[in-house]
């Protein structure tokens, strides 16, 4: 579901290029309901829940029962976007806390749709990961709480090949051994969707490039360390090693391709990782490893991916919510989640603590904290869904083999400059 994407941009154009900054309404409710207690609803994307949530949802139920909880979930992030845009725009109060995609914090803070952790309604962030709290903030603001972090990790059949490999060199050395399988080599997210930005990202970043500079708005797509990433991807489409289905995979596509046996390696996040090894339908259980992302010298990047809880500036129970993001923090909540659905904790000491690194069945978490000291961002832009669609509508072009890799970054390049330059 891509609709929203341009109407949303426009729109941001007109609110923020016209000279004023975000709608009244939005400073106006920043200033109620701060001490408003009662049910909430929290929204999330539907991919991100799994029954462990649920549990936690429940337990703060039992303990509150006059400000209890509803989950409700909407497709995926991309989807999800689109509904809160609309609830936003409506002045809603019906969705209290917002399970947002890292990249969408700026352009709903922009917009002020966001309730402001500062003064008497703040957060403690000093237990939790730098980057993740970088992602919730705007402007020198926070604006969110974070939940979960993700890294791209790269998943290899440990029984097939003799050593994980650090680059794409390496990598592409194997696909010969999948190729006498009848197997595919390599897949990640490929469709025309958010995931495509991340595979692109973490391509160019393989290559020492990046889309943006390190100032967080000055384009850098039309360099040639960005075209050597993209054609990574370009090339080993063009040649099989990431088979012709690939091209329509989300996260779950590609997860069921590894599981079935169908895959040498997969790009993926460290979901996979407990649901791999426990499905029923999986056949490899105990025969995958899980690596860093590669890169062309040497190991690659991933790009920070994650959810952090925000509060609507409409929600009428901000007491409330602010309680409930603050839970959800709480290294307990972070430690079952982890242990339990596989989720990145935003909690520095778990990525420390013994019993969890000694049990064999989180055995992706060094690969984890490594892949997000050295995380790349996506861009950072209240014009965001702008900046998304130019690169995976072209990165798709190109892997796809319709337009030349040169061409598509330029056209990135004119997309970003087009964006970053109303901010
Ligand atoms: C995961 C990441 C999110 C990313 C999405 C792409 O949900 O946490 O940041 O945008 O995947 O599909």
């Amino acid at each position: 579901m891509k609709a929203w994407r341009g109407p949303a941009a426009a729109t941001a154009a007109l609110v923020l290029a016209a000279g004023c900054a975000a709608p009244d309404s939005g400073l106006a409710a920043a200033r109620r309901h701060l001490a408003g207690r009662g049910p909430i609803t929290f929204v999330q994307a539907s991919d991100e829940a799994g029954v462990a949530t649920r549990q936690v949802i429940e337990a703060w139920n039992r303990l509150h029962p006059d400000q209890r909880v509803t989950l409700r979930q909407f497709g995926d992030v991309d989807e999800l976007h689109d509904n809160l845009v609309h609830h936003f725009k409506a002045e809603d109060a019906d969705y209290d806390v917002l399970g947002a995609d890292v990249v969408t914090i700026a352009e709903y803070a922009a917009h002020r749709w966001l309730q402001p952790f500062k003064g008497g309604y703040s957060l403690d962030t000093s237990p939790l990961l730098e980057q993740t709290v970088a992602t919730a903030r705007y402007q020198g603001t926070l604006y969110a709480a974070p939940f979960m972090t993700d890294a791209g990790l790269l998943y290899y059949r440990k029984d097939l090949v003799p050593r994980p490999p650090r680059t794409w060199r390496e990598l592409r050395g194997y696909c010969e051994i999948a190729r006498k399988r009848r197997m595919g080599c390599y897949a990640g997210q490929f469709a025309k969707y958010e995931g495509l930005t991340v595979n692109v990202t973490e391509a160019v970043a393989a290559a020492g490039g990046s889309f943006v500079k390190s100032d967080g708005t000055t384009p850098s797509a039309d360099t040639p360390a960005a075209r050597e990433g993209l054609s990574l991807l370009v090339d080993a489409y063009r040649s099989g090693d990431i088979p012709a289905e690939a091209i329509t995979y989300q996260e779950e596509e590609g997860r069921h391709a590894f599981e079935a046996g169908k895959l040498l390696f997969l790009r993926n996040w460290s979901y996979v990782y407990p649901l791999a090894n426990s499905d029923g339908a999986s056949v490899v259980k105990g025969r995958f490893g899980v690596t860093t992302l590669p890169g062309v010298d040497g190991p690659g990047r991933t790009a920070l991916g994650g959810q952090d809880n925000a509060v609507n500036v409409y929600s009428k129970h901000k007491a409330t919510a602010r309680d409930f993001v603050i839970y959800l923090q709480s290294p307990d909540v972070q430690r079952k989640l982890l242990v339990e659905q596989g989720q990145p904790p935003v909690v520095k000491s778990l990525y420390h603590d013994r019993s969890l690194l000694d049990d064999p069945a989180l055995g992706y978490l060094g690969a984890l904290e490594r892949s997000i000291a050295t995380a790349t961002e996506r861009p950072v832009t209240p014009f965001y869904p702008a900046v998304t669609q130019a690169i995976s509508d072209n990165a798709y072009a190109a892997i796809k083999g319709g337009k030349p890799a040169g061409e598509a970054l330029d056209d990135i390049q004119a997309a970003i400059r087009a964006a970053t330059s109303e901010q």
